[in-house]
């Protein structure tokens, strides 16, 4: 059996998948982020390395035998958190995540002190990414910035834990804004621009490579003594879930909706399109890039509207609303909770509903969001467009696929199909068990990472995308009206 870890921002996700790749068991341990000042976002290590502990006793209870036989383990991660470590491998302070929009001073910096950035990171310098974070602690933080010993990814973080190694791979270096994404390494032009050195970045390693060996402390708690795991190199999250799909061949898109979202193309090559704000990275996969539009708020603006209008069961909430459905409403809803990545590099942009009238509804409120994130996925996808890779059709992956009423929208609002494959909401964490299975047995990737049987396929609705192209022009102008009030 293999055990894929993924270390979210909402949840730890642990899943142990069989031979047959079925999963056997799967557990989840919420994780809270702390917003101590505006626009900033954090967590502590440690609390990622609780909950993984916790996360696998689950499953270790739920399956003691299937546990008993794991041959490999495989990690994902959220992307681009800066986990800042001293001497004795001790965090110097809590990582600053990929939704944490303070650096934008530094972004300006680093695109001054390294012409032609855009090309060698596969994106500009946004907020969020690692590196304007970096030089956001040197100028902040100097005292703790001398004492930095190693600038680690979160997920990587846990693998030091479970192996004393400090490596990292090709898909989660690419979100840091340090690697030279064409040669898959790190780039000394984009370290010195941040005061670090190659000596302080873990090593890189192929996600499908084995990558450190569980230590004998943690196999002995596990129930492995004597036995050799191997951990794999694992992936960032948007590429584990891409493995976890099989979204490995050069043109395969999918939308991801978890805590924030993606439009994500596999690519045979690198093709960067800076300009574009699409994120040209290396997949984990080797020989293998991919383009994909970030968008900070995905699933997570549907939460946030369930507890705002004081309904906490999701499915009952949401159930109301597709039962009230009669084409898109009136209210629209500029999901840039957390600010945005792609298309708007804007770490100050906030969420807005418009359009509120005597009579609106929790419903309302809650269809205003599902079609805001779906437009703005339209956006995403022609961004990508302009990138060079149009989408005609996209799978759809994480928490938010669950929902086929979301699906449908979706559909409509891009006017293309979407495939929802047989439990891939299970997402990343399947995925990192997969790339634990091919390093651990050196099969083929094609072999292991095929495509999950197709659960259904959401055709757009003729009319319904006609109606779409109106709302979505108004939420164009909208968040363009509104774009200097943010600041
Ligand atoms: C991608 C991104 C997210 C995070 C959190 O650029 O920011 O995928 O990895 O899920």
């Amino acid at each position: 059996a293999w055990l894929g870890i993924d270390i979210g921002t909402s949840a730890v996700k642990v899943v142990l998948v069989d031979g047959a790749q079925a999963p056997l068991a799967t557990a989840t341990v919420p994780l809270s982020t702390s917003r101590p000042r505006p626009l900033w976002s954090e967590q502590h290590p440690d609390i990622w390395w609780r909950a993984t502990l916790d996360a696998v006793a689950e499953v270790r209870r739920a399956a003691p035998d299937a546990f008993a036989a794991v041959a490999g383990i495989g990690l994902s991660g959220q992307m681009h958190g800066a986990v800042l470590l001293d001497g004795d491998d001790r965090p110097l302070r809590p990582a600053i995540l990929w939704n944490d929009g303070r650096a934008s001073a530094e972004c300006a910096e680093l695109e001054a002190l390294v012409p032609g950035l855009g090309r060698i990171a596969g994106i500009t310098a946004m907020p969020g990414l690692t590196a304007p974070k970096l030089l956001w602690v040197r100028r902040h933080e100097p005292e703790l910035f001398r004492r930095i010993r190693r600038v680690m990814l979160p997920k990587d973080y846990v693998r030091l834990k479970l192996t004393g190694e400090a490596v990292t791979d090709p898909s989660d270096a690419a979100g840091s804004l340090l690697l030279d994404e064409a040669a898959r390494a790190w780039s000394p032009a984009l370290l010195a621009a941040c005061g670090l050195d190659a000596g302080r970045m873990p090593r890189l390693a192929e996600g499908t490579e084995p990558a450190g060996t569980l230590s004998p402390a943690v196999a002995r708690e596990w129930g492995f003594a004597g036995r050799e795991i191997p951990v794999a190199g694992g992936a960032g999250d948007a590429a584990a879930g891409a493995v976890g799909i099989g979204a490995i061949a050069d043109g395969d898109a999918f939308v991801s909706l978890g805590t924030s979202a993606q439009v994500f193309v596999t690519t045979g090559a690198y093709r960067p399109a800076p300009e574009t704000l699409i994120h040209g990275f290396a997949h984990t996969l080797p020989g293998t890039w991919f383009q994909m539009a970030a968008l900070l708020n995905g699933a997570s603006t549907v939460e946030w509207a369930a507890r705002l209008v004081g309904s906490p069961d999701i499915g009952e909430l949401l159930a109301r609303t597709e039962a009230g459905f009669r084409g898109p409403g009136r209210l629209l809803f500029l999901p840039y909770l957390a600010g945005e990545r792609t298309p708007h590099d804007d770490p100050h942009a906030r969420g807005v509903l418009f359009g509120l009238a005597p009579d609106t509804q929790p419903t309302d409120v809650m269809q205003a969001v599902l079609e805001g994130v779906a437009l703005s996925l339209r956006e995403a996808r022609d961004c990508l467009e302009a990138a060079g890779t149009p989408v005609g059709r996209a799978a759809i992956i994480g928490g938010g696929a669950r929902s086929a009423f979301w699906t449908r929208i979706i559909a409509s609002a891009l006017g293309i199909p979407v495939i929802r494959y047989a439990g891939s909401e299970a997402g990343p964490a399947f995925g990192a068990a997969r790339l634990a299975r091919i390093a651990a047995t050196g099969e083929a990737v094609a072999d292991v990472c095929v495509k999950p049987p197709v659960l259904d396929v959401t055709e757009p609705d003729p009319a319904l995308h006609a109606a779409y192209g109106d709302g979505f022009v108004r939420f164009r102008r909208l968040y363009r009206a509104l774009r200097e009030e943010f600041r």
